[in-house]
């Protein structure tokens, strides 16, 4: 039993489905280079849900947003340009529809696969607008929310039409809340967080969070220097926010509350200069770090530390990588451990969950992501999620549930 109602609810639950209107939130927000498009992970997630609906005989209406237009229309964010390589991906024809109708749709064959305009183009979509929702609920039979990247929003088509339709999760979005409570919900313990990335301040309440959460809390990249200082190193020209190690003293005050051990890097990878494989390259203990230099990344031995309390771990949650790993070869802690992490999930001793945009490419990078037992499509809602927050469009659809 889930908390919401899924995809195989809806016989149960509206009888019939041949012929009936879907209307689909999915995230189509994929990024372009060139007008291409560059990575279609969001497009692949839509497909068992769309797949599905369009089996059963229902007319699907894809609702999704582009860019954040403002409530005005941009030719340049149109949806328009998606419909081709979405359905390319799918394997079966996807029509774009400007101007959706109910009688429109329900003249079309079943199992039809329609995409509407940016749903941002009308700013009544940002503002829940309770007319706006009604006046698109009218299109269909029911809603579907597959899009957990956006459920951290509540806009029309993420939260407001889920009060007004059977609301139901897509198979992406049931994917996504089953890993998420697998991984700090209702997870095995003993549990480990990597946190990592540049700064503390973007993930102070994402830090407090999971200090009563977890059992091992691992620091990693530019935010480590700031927990780093806080202990009395000296960090040299490290990026460091000097200004926070009193929050940075509350979070340790919490963790250690609540038996939570921070793991920090004991040695690290310093260099004067923020370049490629710089000449200046050592490596070095936290403490003795020169006044002109600054830490790029983990040193191999806390490496190998991190990785020896991964293997003591039943699941990881990851968030943020260890050093500045766009940059070689800074990116060596992040790569190592994730293969770490990759190996013991092969071997079925980690359950393992990653999440958030810079993550989820230095996985790629790693060559890793297909070997985590779950990795996310969500950037602002994973960290939405990571801080305990409630997303508006998962609060709905637990609402909904019959
Ligand atoms: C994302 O790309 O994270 C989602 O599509 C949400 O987009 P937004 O931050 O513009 O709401």
């Amino acid at each position: 039993m889930t908390a919401f109602n899924i995809l195989d609810d809806l016989p149960r639950i509206l009888g019939e489905l041949r012929g009936k209107i879907a209307l689909v939130r999915e995230d189509l927000n994929v990024p372009m280079a060139d007008g291409r498009v560059s990575d279609d992970t969001r497009l692949r997630a839509a497909v068992p849900t769309l797949a599905a609906l369009s089996d059963m005989g229902c007319i699907t209406l894809i609702l999704a947003h582009f860019g954040r237009p403002k409530g005005k229309f941009d030719a340049a964010l149109s949806l328009a340009s998606i419909a081709a390589p979405l359905a390319e991906v799918l394997g079966r024809s996807v029509t774009f529809m400007a101007e959706p109708s109910r009688d429109a749709l329900a003249a079309l064959p079943a199992g039809s696969i329609i995409l509407a305009e940016n749903s941002r183009f009308y700013a009544g979509e940002e503002a829940n607008d309770p007319a706006l929702a009604r006046s698109w609920a009218a299109w269909g039979d029911f809603y579907v929310n597959d899009a957990f990247s956006a459920a951290h929003r509540a806009h029309v088509t993420t939260e407001g039409l889920a009060h007004i339709l059977p609301a139901f999760a897509g198979r992406s979005m049931e994917a996504e809340l089953r890993a998420l409570d697998a991984a700090l919900g209702s997870p095995k313990h003993p549990v480990a967080a990597v946190v990592g990335g540049a700064k503390v301040s973007s993930k102070i309440d994402v830090l407090v969070h999971l200090s009563s959460r977890v059992d091992h809390l691992i620091i990693g990249g530019g935010m480590a220097n700031t927990f780093l200082a806080a202990r009395g190193v000296n960090v040299g020209k490290s990026l460091c926010e000097h200004d926070l190690l009193a929050t940075v003293e509350t979070i340790f005050a919490a963790a250690e509350a609540a038996n939570c051990t921070v793991h920090l890097p004991y040695d690290v990878m310093v260099s004067r200069e923020f370049a490629p494989n710089p000449p200046s390259l050592r490596s070095c203990n936290v403490h003795e770090v020169a006044a002109d230099e600054m830490i790029l990344d983990v040193a191999p031995a806390s490496v190998e530390m991190l990785g020896d309390v991964l293997k003591n771990c039943a699941t990881l949650v990851w968030n943020g990588p260890m050093g500045a790993f766009e940059t070689p070869p800074f990116d060596a802690a992040t790569v190592t451990l994730a293969k770490t992490a990759a190996a013991l999930t092969r071997e079925g001793s980690l359950v393992s969950v990653a999440g958030g945009g810079d993550t989820v490419a230095a996985l790629h990078h790693a060559g890793v992501a297909g070997d985590f037992s779950f990795v996310s499509t969500a950037g602002g809602a994973f960290l939405e999620w990571m801080e305990g927050r409630e997303l508006p469009g998962v609060v709905a659809l637990t609402r909904a549930k019959v």
